[in-house]
């Protein structure tokens, strides 16, 4: 059953939230609080040094954009893609074990997306099956894809029939974790399968008791989507497929495959090279998705928005380009709209909501993304998110190739 807090319900509420949580920032600093350490580390943290998180964001701030004032009319953010109409240019970005961060976690954002008319990106290692999140967000929900090479992609293939069964919108093949993934906070807190049973973590787990009751009610979190190929419907065993089965950037000849399986609309998400982008247009994607995954692979990855010009450039409008990584909020949106970006993504700020506020977190984060969006929008002379587009911009950090 998906729960639904008093603020999603009532306008007081709402508003009560706007005042007490104004920003990302505020709720990042209330999840900390709240959270046990290993949950809320899981999330916030990233590869090797953390240095490409704070590039991320850095990188935005970096941006600035060129008002134009005496502009009348009103801000709609509604923008169109792959033929249906969303609310706004943001989604949730697909979060594996998002219920580290709060216990039932992605049932939670595929109502709110639903609920809101946002797209809901669910992982591969998300705490949800592919079946269960379509039952709740029929019209919102893509489905991302990692790789399983094993007995010949059979893993992979079967995902990809569930989730054309299923009537996931959009299939989105990530190519970015090329490699292990080493982060040193998870290391330190023991964040592994099977997770470690000791008086550390039982402390965590006591001194954070809105969490524990949370785990209590949806019971430990496991890779539901992985249940039919396990030895068991349990955590160790499903992870254990995760772990042994799969791995790897999809290469060229396994997406074409795959494109050529799935006919629905096709977004590759990882890409930060723009050679790589012109290559996937010519393989018939419906999309490009830029990003470095938050940070959390590749800490000497640019920052995604510092290479989305260049990819837009090499992508012409043959097919909508998106970004994810380093969006806090409604300014960085409108500066990945000026910077040609169709649509853009966050994973860290909905889950900072969740674990803030628990069922409350999501339609927060959702209505100051969607308040910020139509005030940034106003500041900049913007009435909808195509004029966004021709907004004049000045990108400090903007790589440059010669031919794009
Ligand atoms: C806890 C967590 C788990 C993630 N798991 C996945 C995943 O399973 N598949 C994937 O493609 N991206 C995954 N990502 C990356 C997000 O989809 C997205 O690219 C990233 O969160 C964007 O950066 P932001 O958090 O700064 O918004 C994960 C991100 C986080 C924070």
């Amino acid at each position: 059953m998906v729960e639904r807090g008093p603020a999603a319900k009532s306008g007081n509420g709402a508003e009560r939230l706007r005042q007490r949580y104004p920003t990302i920032d505020d709720l990042r600093s209330k999840a900390r609080r709240r959270v046990p350490r290993f949950g809320f580390d899981f999330v916030d943290g990233g590869a090797t040094e953390e240095y490409c998180i704070d590039r991320n964001i850095d990188a935005f701030q970096a941006i600035e954009l060129l008002p134009r004032y005496c502009v009348e009319g009103k801000a709609n953010t509604e923008v169109e893609l792959f033929g249906r109409k969303y609310a706004a240019p943001i989604g949730v970005a697909p979060m594996g074990s998002a219920g580290l961060m709060w216990p039932g976690a992605e049932k939670l954002f595929a109502a709110e997306a639903q609920r809101q008319n946002i797209p809901y990106v669910l992982a591969t290692p998300g705490n949800a099956s592919i079946e269960e999140i379509a039952a709740i967000a029929p019209d919102v929900f893509w489905f991302q894809l990692y790789r399983f090479p094993y007995n010949d992609h059979a893993i992979t293939f079967d995902l990809v029939r569930r989730a054309e069964e299923a009537g996931a919108h959009v299939l989105v093949p990530t190519v970015d974790s090329a490699g292990k993934s080493k982060r040193p906070r998870d290391i330190r807190n023991g964040c592994r399968v099977p997770f470690p049973i000791n008086p550390w973590t039982t402390y965590q787990v006591l001194t954070s008791p809105a969490w524990t009751m949370q785990l209590l009610r949806n019971g430990m979190p496991i890779t539901a989507n992985l249940v039919p190929y396990a030895a068991k419907a349990n955590q160790n065993s499903t992870a254990e497929v995760m772990q042994l089965r799969s791995g790897g950037s999809h290469t060229w000849d396994e997406l074409k495959r795959l494109r050529e399986k799935w006919k629905r609309p096709f977004v590759l998400k990882g890409i930060l090279h723009p050679e790589d982008a012109e290559r996937a247009v010519a393989m018939g994607v419906d999309g490009i998705w830029v990003s470095n995954h938050g940070g959390r692979h590749f800490d000497g990855a640019p920052a995604s928005v510092d290479v989305l010009p260049a990819i837009v450039s090499a992508v012409g409008s043959r097919v909508p380009v998106m970004i994810d990584s380093g969006i806090r909020g409604g300014l960085d949106v409108v500066r990945a709209l000026a910077l040609g970006a169709k649509f853009c993504f966050t994973g860290r700020c909905f889950a900072y909501g969740l674990g803030a506020l628990g069922p409350a977190g999501a339609p927060h984060v959702v209505d100051l993304f969607l308040d910020e969006i139509k005030t940034e929008m106003l500041h900049v002379g913007a009435r909808t998110v195509e004029e966004a587009g021709n907004i004049r911009v000045r990108h400090p950090g903007a790589w440059h190739f010669g031919n794009y």
